[in-house]
């Protein structure tokens, strides 16, 4: 049988599903990664309120404000990473799996929406 243009559509369709999936990570392993290794800093609601965040000079990142909000997946990906430069936030490259550091990217943008009005 000569593949129609309908099974060809499909076929782009559902590996883009998949691919999607693939990249997107898992927000609630996300979750168990954060309270294990972010939310000391971060603190639990995302707001850079954590129990240690007292102690630091740089004070860590909220993760609910408009500035992080407004950057790419990417730019957040590089961060926990490769760390922020000068400031307590080390990279985590090594400490966790490639598979980690989505899963806790996608529970970051579960709690605190992308905004992509900017
Ligand atoms: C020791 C405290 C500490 C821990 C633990 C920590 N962070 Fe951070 N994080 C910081 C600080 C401080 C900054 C802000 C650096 C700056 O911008 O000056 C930051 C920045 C960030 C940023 C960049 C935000 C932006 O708008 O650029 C992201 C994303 C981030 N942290 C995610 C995480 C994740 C995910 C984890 C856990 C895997 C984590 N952090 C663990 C202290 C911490």
């Amino acid at each position: 049988m000569k593949p129609t243009i309908l099974t060809l559509l499909f076929i782009a369709f559902s590996t883009s599903v998949i691919f999607a999936q693939g990249i997107r990570g898992d927000s609630k392993a996300g979750q168990a990664v954060y309270e294990r290794q972010c939310l000391r800093c971060h603190g639990a609601q995302l707001d850079g309120n954590g129990p240690d965040s007292q102690d630091l000079i740089v004070q860590p990142a909220d993760l609910r404000s408009q500035i992080s909000r407004s950057k790419t997946d990417w730019e957040l990906l590089v961060a926990i990473s490769n760390g922020v430069l000068f400031s307590p936030m080390h990279g985590f490259r090594g400490k966790l799996t490639d598979e980690q550091m989505l899963d806790v990217l996608s529970y970051i943008r579960f709690m605190s929406p992308p905004d992509i009005t900017s």
